[in-house]
């Protein structure tokens, strides 16, 4: 080869290393915009950060003061009958922590067990028409969102108050429309059953049980009333989420002001327990 040729080469591998340089900084530039364009915040008031299709939710509060998990235990309750008034965002972020939050942070473990940490569960958020205040000013805008553990937010999935179809899907319960919202949670089998076969399914139940029950337990917490709703149909419910096809519905799950909490006290399971003994011929 001539030194004229070997030039020309060199010259033409140079360009071709600018060109791909180019392309990838552009395509590098592409993406950032796109995440900038989804994540950048519109901040309202204070802490509460929300954006055309994400909203950062306030973070998880590990309060003290509160009721004690006996307390929490002894007033949990499935709740159908809820106000009109709306529950805040401060509550719904609580409510999602609990349910499937993280509390780890080597490894992004969550406040519900799961077998192999392998996390199955995908939830979805159902928001009314003014029924999640935001810094006692505005409301979250009504619509489906996604739930993410790992940035605690929430992402618009669409637009508009779906209770009312999603209580028709659910076989007209009413608290389902009646609720300030919805949790939908869903599951993607295969995360769990790639590690486990089979025996996998029987582990997403189990876990989706754990979920519902830390929803139960905050709720009531709270002083927020719930419900978990096993009767529906499924694909209804999934088309009506805009969930993708290998998410499946296990539960919805609404959530509101009570109109009456419930309330038991020592005394009253104590009488209860000892009737029973008397009864069983434990005790005379
Ligand atoms: C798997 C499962 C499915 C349920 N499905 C419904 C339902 O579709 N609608 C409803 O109103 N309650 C439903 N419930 C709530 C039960 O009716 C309720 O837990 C039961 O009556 C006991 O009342 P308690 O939760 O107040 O102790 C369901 C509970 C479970 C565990």
């Amino acid at each position: 080869m001539t030194s004229s040729k070997i030039r020309i080469n060199i010259v033409v591998i140079a360009i071709l290393a600018v060109i791909a340089i180019l392309v990838c900084i552009s395509v590098t530039m592409l993406f950032l915009h796109i995440y900038r364009e989804r994540i950048t915040p519109t901040p309202t008031e204070g802490m509460t950060i929300v954006n055309r299709t994400v909203v950062l939710l306030p973070y998880p509060k590990i309060r003290t003061n509160v009721i004690s998990i006996e307390q929490a235990l002894a007033y949990r309750r499935s709740i159908r009958e809820y106000t009109s008034e709306p529950i805040t965002l401060e509550q719904l972020s609580q409510l999602l922590w609990a349910a499937y939050g993280i509390n780890e942070v080597r490894y992004g473990f969550k406040t519900c067990p799961s077998a192999g940490a392998t996390y199955p569960l995908v939830i979805y958020v159902v928001v009314g028409e003014k029924t999640v205040l935001i810094n006692r000013t505005a409301y979250l805008r009504a619509g489906i969102y996604k739930y993410d553990p790992y940035t605690h937010s929430l992402i618009l999935v669409k637009e508009g108050d779906y209770r009312k179809e999603l209580a028709k899907a659910a076989l007209g319960q009413k608290w389902v429309e009646e609720a300030a919202i919805d949790i939908v949670i869903m599951a993607i089998y295969e995360r769990t059953t790639r590690v486990y076969g089979e025996r996998g399914i029987r582990y997403v139940h189990m876990e989706v049980g754990h979920a519902g029950q830390n929803i139960y337990l905050e709720a009531t917490a709270l002083g927020l009333g719930t419900v978990v709703v096993g009767a529906f149909y499924d694909d209804w419910v999934q088309k009506i989420v805009g969930a993708s096809p290998n998410e499946k519905p296990l539960y919805i799950i609404p959530v509101g002001v009570p109109v009456k909490p419930y309330r038991i006290t020592e005394e009253e399971i104590a009488k209860y327990i000892e009737e029973q003994r008397k009864a069983a011929g434990l005790i005379s």
